[in-house]
């Protein structure tokens, strides 16, 4: 559904590679489909929205535990969790464009050959009969090809914490309910990757598998529903961008009991898409695990005296799509009272922005490069400072304010008589005069997540 928010993805994608943020992987070769590298200002806001994650779900919490599992595992993991047979994509060919669609998403594909058809129309040419295409990408593993020794690349991270249920319960000492999370890199042979960094082949998510009682699941469900949609808002997106949608019984996914995703409006032709899927897993993971591993993945229940295989109820985000709907969220181009040009800004909550403060001094003489420089230094240690000193200053500031810089500290002809600089505010604009030693913890209690 088209939304009627504009469509910044092109502006986006261009300010991303001019400024470091996000590049095209492998450019200099022409690039690889839908496959993209964070630069330095991305590697930076991508982070700062895991660590806002990690601190939300694990470090504040005491009813979660955090993992970092492995990339390849045992493949028998897939045949367990259903990927092997059912993590599939209907795929059909176009004889005529030579075009590839996923068969399910007809209406939102275009033509390669005439992009300028609107979705749907080229559907006349001649298609080919559907045929299931499995997601996972694999590879061997040792220096045999051969088909013992095929190995997948997860395309989710939660199998990793269901067969590590019980090592990290029995560890911690943990009782039901609790929550395993991890943040890592998960792969997808999409068909129809796109939209800049939205559906990628490589990617990064943010799970969470909380275990409980079977018979809870239902209200955990609901909790975590909640909790998730604050998450997002607490990472400034715009609460009118933000909906859930419920799945209906044709959407649920083989393991799902019920699922909610949390979709944010990217604007455009996009519109509202899910960055977050919210699922109530039952007892399916783990049963399968139980039945194919042979071992027993039960939880004692000391009050109850009672064995029981849990319930899981998953949160599960993507790291990169919740970096693109912070982008999409905080860029906007506006008018600037009494100056003939307008700016471009990425509004971004201070605790994610790449860089706390850009440090500059107002001409390069009069000690001034000298001061700002050993300030920039002295801050550099509590937070991400950027010095510079060329160019005019109104052009040093429209440019932190393009990749989200919340404060820009300016040493003048002042500062070496009275030990004071100028903090300017990206949004508001307005402009303080702060004694020099005092714009550490003026800038730290504005940008603490
Ligand atoms: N473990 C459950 C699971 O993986 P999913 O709905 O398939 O559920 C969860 O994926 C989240 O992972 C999505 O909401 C999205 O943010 C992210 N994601 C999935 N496929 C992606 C892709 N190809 N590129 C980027 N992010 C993706």
């Amino acid at each position: 559904m088209p939304s009627a928010r504009p469509d910044v993805m092109d502006k986006l994608v261009s300010l991303c590679k001019r400024h470091g943020f996000i590049f095209q992987s492998s450019e200099i070769y022409g690039g690889t489909g839908s496959v993209w590298d964070y630069g330095p200002l991305g590697v930076e806001l991508k982070r700062n929205i895991k660590d806002h994650w990690w601190r939300a779900m694990v470090r504040s919490r005491d009813d979660i535990e955090g993992l970092d599992a492995a990339i390849l595992m045992h493949p028998r993991v897939w045949e367990a969790s259903g990927h092997v047979a059912g993590f599939t994509d209907p795929l059909v060919d176009c004889k005529t464009c030579k075009g590839r669609f996923r068969a399910d998403a007809l209406e939102s594909a275009r033509c390669p050959q005439k992009p300028s058809k609107r979705p749907g129309e080229w559907e006349a040419c001649d298609l080919t009969a559907p045929r299931q295409f499995n997601l996972m990408f694999k590879t061997f593993m040792g220096p045999v090809e051969e088909s013992a020794s095929v190995v997948y690349l997860r395309p989710e991270t939660a199998q990793g914490i269901y067969v590590n249920f019980l090592n990290v319960q029995q560890s911690t000492r943990q009782k039901i309910p609790f929550g395993i999370a991890q943040i890592g890199k998960a792969f997808r042979n999409e068909i129809t990757p796109g939209n800049f960094i939205f559906r990628t082949r490589e990617f990064e998510q943010m799970e969470m598998q909380f275990f409980v009682a079977p018979g809870t699941d239902m209200d955990w469900f609901e909790r975590w529903k909640a909790d998730r949609m604050a998450w997002h808002l607490s990472l400034g997106l715009d609460p009118d961008r933000l909906r859930y949608h419920e799945h209906t019984r044709e959407e649920l996914a083989h393991y799902a009991r019920a699922a909610y995703d949390v979709q944010f409006d990217f604007g455009g032709s996009l519109g509202f898409q899910e960055i977050e899927g919210v699922h109530n897993r039952g007892d399916f993971d783990l049963t399968r695990h139980q039945e194919f591993s042979g071992k027993k993945l039960e939880y004692f229940d000391q009050p109850t005296n009672r064995r029981y295989v849990p319930c899981v109820v998953e949160t599960s985000v993507g790291a990169d799509r919740a970096t693109l709907a912070v982008l999409v969220n905080s860029y906007r181009e506006e008018t600037v009272e009494g100056e003939a040009e307008g700016r471009t800004v990425l509004g971004l909550h201070p605790a994610l922005a790449p860089t706390k403060a850009g440090v500059f001094p107002l001409v390069k003489k009069d000690g001034m490069p000298e001061f700002a420089t050993a300030l920039a230094a002295d801050l550099r240690a509590r937070f991400t400072v950027f010095y510079d000193e060329s160019g005019s200053i109104g052009r040093r500031y429209r440019r932190q304010d393009e990749v989200g810089t919340p404060f820009c500290i300016t040493v003048d002809g002042q500062s070496a008589a009275d030990q004071t600089v100028t903090i300017r505010e990206r949004d508001s604009l307005r402009q303080e005069r702060v004694s020099a030693t005092a714009v550490g913890e003026y800038v730290l209690a504005r940008v603490r997540p």
